[in-house]
């Protein structure tokens, strides 16, 4: 016997699907649909970071182009659309970071979430969102994207008995850890401290991978006028070698009084990679950090991690350190997930390790409300 699965719920015909500035609809209009309908409290609730991560962008030109679903002049749905220039096999294509997708409880099972995901289809040749939930999971494979479980991450220790304060690291995990590191090439490395912006010629060197578009404009957006974090460029070089050297962006936090890093963006020639990480694992030591972090895709890059003996928190079981800060929270494997959808070349595109995606990317690096709240009292954060 063919069973057939039933939809529970009957398909809702009258609403409309429609980019949030074309509805009229306001910033703080749609922060309210977000803290009335998102489990958790995010900074999307948020005005100022509504306007900076929607409005704000050089993609967006100054409107929101958050994909609604209203009803009867309801918000019924929302899902968070940065415009970006994707470049991928030598042309750049229309391109969207997705964030935070919410169907109201009331309007769910009825075909809302999957109009959505045809509407930004039919607009864009390249969808890229990060932080993927069970209940999404169906629709983005059924829509024909693709889905990475994990987002490789990386983290060098500088401290570790600042690490306890994240994670019992065993003896055995200590010594390895520490021979794995020492066994680092040493390489000459030069540094400047650069505004973001100025790390565009380093982009150049993005061109064998797909990756979202890291042009002075879109830097200068997402890291010198970020609303909320504060970020760090720095131009670094192996003076041996010749090029345009790499760019590193970090930030710095501290975490129940511990110093940490993270590394948001690395891109550059690849001769120039190693002097960065040369680079960045002294800046963690002279910051005083306990350990210094990051996430990418890019396999040419996570080989180089792995050769400086960093840790990956997806394979490596020695230590286990937490993905998300405020709150601390561990989750098993400490990382993200992701999804990917092309129009062009799926089968060249779904090859993440040739793909450049780090924190830069989507919204891998936003601040939680509770974040926000403890810079208001001054009892953490590096900014
Ligand atoms: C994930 C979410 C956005 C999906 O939106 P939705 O409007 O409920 O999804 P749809 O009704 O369009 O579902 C489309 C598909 O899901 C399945 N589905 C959903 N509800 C169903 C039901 N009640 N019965 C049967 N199938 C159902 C079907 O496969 C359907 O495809 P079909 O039309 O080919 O049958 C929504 O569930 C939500 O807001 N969840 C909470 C927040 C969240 O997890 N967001 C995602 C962040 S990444």
């Amino acid at each position: 016997m063919l069973l057939v699965a039933q939809r529970k719920e009957p398909l809702l015909t009258s609403f409309q699907i429609i980019e949030a500035t074309d509805a009229g609809v306001t910033n703080a209009e749609l922060c309210a649909f977000y803290a009335k309908h998102w489990a958790r409290p995010i900074a999307l609730s948020r005005e100022d970071f509504c306007a900076w991560q929607m409005t704000a962008a050089p993609g967006a030109g100054g409107r929101n182009r958050s994909v609604l679903a209203i009803e009867a002049d309801q918000i019924i749905a929302a899902i968070g659309v940065t415009p970006a220039a994707f470049t991928f096999l030598g042309k750049v294509r229309a391109a969207a970071e997705l964030t935070t997708w919410v169907v109201a409880p009331e309007a769910r099972g009825k075909g809302v979430g999957k109009a959505i995901l045809a509407h930004l289809q039919a607009r864009h040749d390249v969808l890229a969102g990060a932080g993927i939930t069970g209940a999404a999971l169906p629709l983005y494979l059924g829509a024909g994207f693709t889905f990475l479980a994990h987002l490789p991450r990386f983290f060098h220790i500088a401290d570790v008995e600042k690490v306890q304060a994240f994670a019992a690291v065993s003896d055995l995990a200590r010594q390895v850890t520490a021979r794995r590191q020492a066994n680092a090439r040493r390489v000459p490395w030069q540094s400047r401290p650069v505004a973001a912006a100025d790390l565009a010629p380093m982009a150049a060197s993005l061109s064998p991978f797909g990756h979202f578009s890291r042009d002075a404009d879109r830097l200068a957006w997402r890291h010198d006028q970020h609303v909320a974090f504060h970020y760090e460029a720095f131009a670094v070089a192996d003076p041996a070698r010749k090029g345009s050297g790499a760019g590193v962006v970090l930030r710095q936090d501290v975490v129940e009084g511990v110093p940490i890093l993270h590394v948001i963006d690395l891109f550059g020639g690849l001769g120039h990679v190693p002097a960065a990480l040369g680079f960045i694992e002294h800046e963690a030591r002279r910051r005083g950090a306990a350990f210094v972090d990051i996430s990418l895709t890019a396999g040419p890059l996570v080989a180089q991690l792995r050769a400086r003996g960093w840790t990956s928190a997806v394979d490596d079981p020695l230590i286990e350190l937490p993905a998300l800060f405020y709150p601390v929270e561990l989750r098993r494997p400490p990382t993200t997930s992701m999804v990917v959808w092309g129009r062009h070349s799926p089968e060249r595109l779904y090859d993440f390790s040739r793909l450049h995606i780090t924190r830069a990317d989507m919204d891998l690096d936003r601040p939680t409300l509770s974040w926000y709240q403890k810079q208001a009292s001054g009892t953490e954060g590096g900014n």
